[in-house]
């Protein structure tokens, strides 16, 4: 995966908006359409204490999450990324697809606070390594620095 080319290009895609929603829609739409052997990407937003859908990329996808449960709930709760290698191996995995087979997440956090986490399913099992998360880290880094919250 060519990371920093990825990252130039998020740069660009993103530098001269500063919506929340717009941003998450190109940055999904984005990620979908350049990483190979990916079947979901998106955002859900920290509401009322749960996880509600956001913008996103795939098939339709669970609505609401609860706070501390699934590997989104779970991200957003610990405010670590995880990586998920075979996600029947993850007690309490949400399965909104049944060919999603591994999983990363990341957590958006602003002022200590999750607002948001960001999720990409493979249909390959260990699809994500530690290098997908450092970078996929740094890309919602720049969706961060780019977006007013
Ligand atoms: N698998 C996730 C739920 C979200 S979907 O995969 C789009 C989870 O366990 O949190």
């Amino acid at each position: 995966m060519n990371y920093p080319l990825l990252q130039k290009q998020i740069q660009s895609l993103l530098e001269n908006e500063t919506d929340v929603i717009a941003n998450m829609a190109n940055f999904s739409a984005f990620i979908f359409q350049e990483m190979d052997k990916v079947n979901w990407a998106g955002f859900y937003f920290v509401k009322d204490n749960q996880l509600v859908l956001g913008p996103f990329q795939g098939k339709v996808a669970c609505v609401r999450i609860p706070w501390g449960k699934g590997v989104c709930g779970t991200a957003a709760e610990k405010q670590n990324s995880i990586i998920v290698e075979n996600v029947n191996n993850f007690p309490g995995h949400i399965a909104c697809d049944g060919a999603s087979k591994s999983e990363l997440v990341i957590p958006l956090i602003i002022n200590n606070k999750t607002f948001a986490v960001f999720d990409i399913d493979s249909p390959v099992i260990g699809r994500f390594n530690k290098d997908d998360k450092q970078s996929m880290e740094s890309l919602i880094k720049i969706f961060m620095d780019a977006t007013v919250f």
